[in-house]
């Protein structure tokens, strides 16, 4: 192989750009030329691609975003637009490909690379932490530090006013930045997209802590499918109760600002070994990491299999928020 393309997919999340710097400084450390593909997917259909030099990759791996510019392409989903996309790849010369994103995009990453032989190696790039055969997807570490941050500063008020709050994190279909804030941030109860409780055991618990002395709470949910649903939960709550709870919804904040140390030795390993997979003629499959190993994980694996949010980490801020 003598040259590869890159580009990142989906939301944007913190460390993508170490993944980036990794994957290039690898590929020329062994020769091998590397374009990046602006812009994921739309790019790819329209030709956006710009050859990457080693200090193209200066000065990025603190800073948040993608270089590479990243969307969400509904064109790619069918097949025509594959084919146009494999057409402008071919006619670059890019031999074979490292897709930093989610699950949506590995799936266009496995059907492109059925389709048009193509061979595709992914790095699992989402705050959400959602993809099944990986511990850690790129993002997360920094996206739960910053949604804590901001919990954190919300306790002070909070505390001060005797006061209710319900704070939305991100997390469509995933309740990893939900649970995790909920543990280290003391929450009375954590709102999963799952369905893990109901307003009436909130309700109940947030009673209880009130019987005990305690005049300050703070509940958690995932924006789940409908962003905003913290509002529903404060109406639901106030309807059942005379409680007023006040709404914080953190939002896209979530996505940017410098990645954790964690998150750039996940994305530096995790880019670095991609580069070396698709060098050895490995196809269709993403590299993850389980405990400290790095680990090689299917694509259909990957994205047809759910990763269930981490329930003891709601159970145990439950006990522990007495
Ligand atoms: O990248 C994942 C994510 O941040 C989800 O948590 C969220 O539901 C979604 O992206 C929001 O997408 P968009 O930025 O397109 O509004």
């Amino acid at each position: 192989m003598k040259k590869i393309g890159v580009y990142t997919s989906g939301g944007d999340a913190p460390g993508m750009n170490a993944a980036i710097r990794a994957v290039v400084r690898t590929a020329i450390s062994q020769n091998v030329e590397v374009v990046g593909i602006i812009s994921g997917y739309v790019g790819m259909i329209e030709g956006r691609f710009q050859k990457l030099s080693l200090r193209d990759m200066a000065n990025i791996i603190q800073r948040g975003g993608t270089v590479l510019k990243t969307g969400r392409s509904s064109e790619f989903q069918k097949a025509e637009f594959r084919t146009k996309a494999a057409q402008n790849l071919k006619a670059e010369g890019i031999e074979g490909l490292v897709c930093i994103g989610g699950d949506g995009s590995f799936r266009g990453a496995l059907a492109l690379g059925n389709e048009h032989q193509i061979p595709v190696i992914g790095i699992p790039g989402t705050i959400d932490n959602d993809i099944f055969g990986s511990d850690n997807t790129i993002g997360f570490d920094t996206a739960v530090n910053t949604a804590l941050d901001a919990i954190d500063r919300i306790r002070d008020t909070a505390a001060s006013h005797d006061r209710l709050f319900i704070v939305e994190v991100m997390g469509r279909n995933s309740g990893f930045i939900a649970s995790y804030v909920g543990l280290a941030g003391g929450a009375e109860e954590v709102f999963t997209p799952d369905g893990n409780t109901t307003v009436e055991l909130a309700i109940e618990r947030i009673k209880k802590s009130m019987a005990k002395g305690k005049n300050s709470s703070i509940l958690i949910t995932a924006e789940g499918q409908k962003p905003g649903r913290a509002y529903d939960l404060a109406e639901a709550i106030r309807k059942k109760t005379n409680l007023d709870a006040k709404v914080s919804i953190l939002g896209h904040q979530q996505r940017g600002g410098s990645p954790t140390a964690n998150d750039r030795i996940l994305a530096s390993r995790l880019g670095a070994a991609a580069v070396h997979s698709l060098l050895k003629g490995q196809n269709g499959l993403m590299i993850g990491t389980q405990g400290l190993t790095l680990v090689e994980v299917p694509f259909k694996e990957a994205t047809e299999t759910h990763k269930k949010s981490p329930l003891d980490l709601v159970l145990l801020a439950n006990q522990l928020s007495i």
